[in-house]
């Protein structure tokens, strides 16, 4: 009987799922059916197959060919499935043993001349297939680094298809490449380079302590993308889970190239304002890719010049912001990705970009500065935690030879303060201030009676909605832990609320 099974692997989302791939030659006319809801990448499979082992020098089968790839209901994409589809096939024809020793996985694009090309989501392949108890895989050679990353399964390197072949034959191992090591987690930007900028400063620590967002607002040119770019520094590192989980995501955008493998520094990702909302969120006609929410998970979103953000792109960062996740649907199915991050805004000021509290040259109405901000749509700017003015560091600031404090020695205040945050929430369901439920925020984790006074005469003044009062308070716990308070105390209430207001002009 000429039939040959193998496996490999399809994703959906961050998951994977075996996929058994069954190639059966029977006599008829010949022909190639390909079963097992492909896309459009993988029904032209075939014709990458055909030409592949042709020019390897393996025979075609002039019969019926049928390929079946199971569980049949799962939509399968991409063009991953090319090398177990050429490997099965020779198989069912004898031309390559059946009994191979071990669980093994195949994966990998095939170009017409047989070499091995590279793919994405290998990683989250190989963990889902070593939870099934796989212990080898034939990858492309350009994903083995990738793919060393997975301990426990042993990973063939291959370039060409008679690689493949020669190792399934014969058990000659093909040369691997040399793994480059990522040791060197260190982050380039450091908080050292700003000068100035106290307060803008304090306002990213506190950030940082409590994973809350922040809107930037000021006159181009004064240090807003500067400052951004270094939260990643002064952020804890990641933990082995998010590790994983953070390079998965990339694996499967194909945005590896840009991040350290395995790195423990969270990410930083700042995608242009004239971004659409599917690069933002995710999406893509055959296999759904995650957006950029997606690859800052656990790390930090920057969009800069916010206001010119197109309005749906906007909009369509709510529903990450709420649930720490984003859900695509097309037409082949729905996907979720993770999408928990700190949100960073930058605008300017006006307009013009040049009004300040200096009272620069600017020539923008108060009508067109307020409406400039409000662009950043209300439901929106009701998430940003803290507000932050920023202008241009003074001549004397600038002139100092003096170095600001470095990220490593900010970071270190910040992993003392998240310690302190983690103790109080054990056996909670969430991490940092920024996340503490509402009713919690009623009886468990208020402030100081004075400090609770404070507010709610805010509350009476009507200078503070019932939203603001919430995050005023989840704010002054990540003061509170700053200073190494129990719980916090007025000043650091009054400390949140300048923090939270910002400046008059988004009132
Ligand atoms: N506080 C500062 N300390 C040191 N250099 C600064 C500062 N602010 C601005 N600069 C210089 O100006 C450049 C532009 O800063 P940038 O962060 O891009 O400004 P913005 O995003 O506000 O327009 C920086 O690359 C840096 O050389
Ligand atoms: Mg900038
Ligand atoms: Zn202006």
């Amino acid at each position: 009987m000429a039939l040959a099974q193998t496996s490999s692997v399809s994703l959906t989302g961050l998951t994977g799922n075996l996929i058994d791939v069954e190639v059966d030659i029977s006599d008829g006319l010949p022909s190639y059916i390909l079963l097992g809801l492909p896309d459009a990448a993988l029904s032209e499979s075939k014709e990458r197959v055909r030409a592949a082992l042709v020019n390897s020098g393996e025979a075609w089968p002039n019969k019926k060919v049928t390929v079946s790839l199971s569980p049949a209901w799962l939509p399968k994409s991409g063009s991953s499935f090319d090398l177990p589809i050429a490997i099965t096939l020779l198989m069912a024809q004898g031309q390559v043993p059946k009994d191979q020793p071990g669980e093994c996985i195949y994966l990998g694009e095939l170009s017409l001349d047989g070499q091995l090309r590279e793919v994405h989501g290998v990683l989250p392949a190989l963990l889902a297939a070593k939870k099934s108890g796989f212990i080898r895989a034939l990858v492309p050679y350009e994903n083995y680094q990738e793919a060393k990353c997975v301990s426990g399964v042993e990973v063939i390197a291959i370039r060409h298809l008679t690689n493949a072949l020669a190792y399934l034959r014969s058990g000659q191992i093909p040369d691997s490449p040399q793994l480059f090591s990522s040791s060197s987690s260190d982050y380039l930007l450091d908080l050292c380079d700003v000068a100035g900028q106290v307060a803008a400063r304090r306002a990213l620590e506190v950030a940082a302590i409590g994973g809350h967002h922040l809107l930037f607002i000021g006159p181009p040119g004064t240090g807003k993308t500067m400052l951004a770019e270094r939260i990643p520094s002064i952020l804890p590192p990641l933990s082995e889970e998010s590790i994983l989980e953070v390079t998965a995501i990339h694996s499967i955008a194909g945005t590896l190239m840009g991040r350290e493998l395995l790195s423990k520094l969270p990410p930083f990702v700042a995608p242009h304002h004239t971004t659409t909302a599917p690069a933002m969120i995710g999406g893509g006609a055959h296999a759904i890719r995650p957006g950029a929410t997606s690859l800052a998970h656990e790390g930090v979103l920057f969009i800069d010049e916010a206001p010119e953000c197109g309005r749906g792109v906007l909009d369509s960062l709510r529903q990450p912001l709420e649930s720490g996740e984003v859900t695509i649907s097309r037409a082949v199915g729905s996907v979720t990705y993770p999408a928990r991050f700190m949100l960073v805004l930058a605008a300017n000021p006006c307009p013009c970009g040049r009004f300040s509290g200096r009272g620069r040259s600017c020539t923008c109405t108060q009508v067109a500065i307020r409406r400039y901000l409000q662009r950043l749509s209300g439901p929106l700017l009701d998430r940003i935690d803290i507000r932050v003015f920023i202008d241009s560091p003074s001549r004397i600031e600038m002139a100092s030879e003096e170095l600001g404090e470095s990220s490593a020695t900010v970071r270190e205040r910040v992993i003392a303060a998240r310690a302190i945050a983690d103790d109080r929430f054990a056996g909670c369901s969430w991490r940092v201030n920024s996340q503490i439920p509402p009713s919690q925020l009623r009886n468990r984790f208020r402030a100081e009676k004075s400090g609770m006074n404070f507010l709610h005469t805010e509350l009476d003044k009507e200078r503070l909605s019932a939203r603001g009062f919430h995050k005023v308070l989840r704010i002054s716990w990540s003061i509170a832990d700053s200073r190494g308070h129990a719980i916090p105390t007025k000043e650091d209430v009054e400390l949140a609320l300048r923090l939270r207001e910002g400046m008059e002009l988004l009132a």
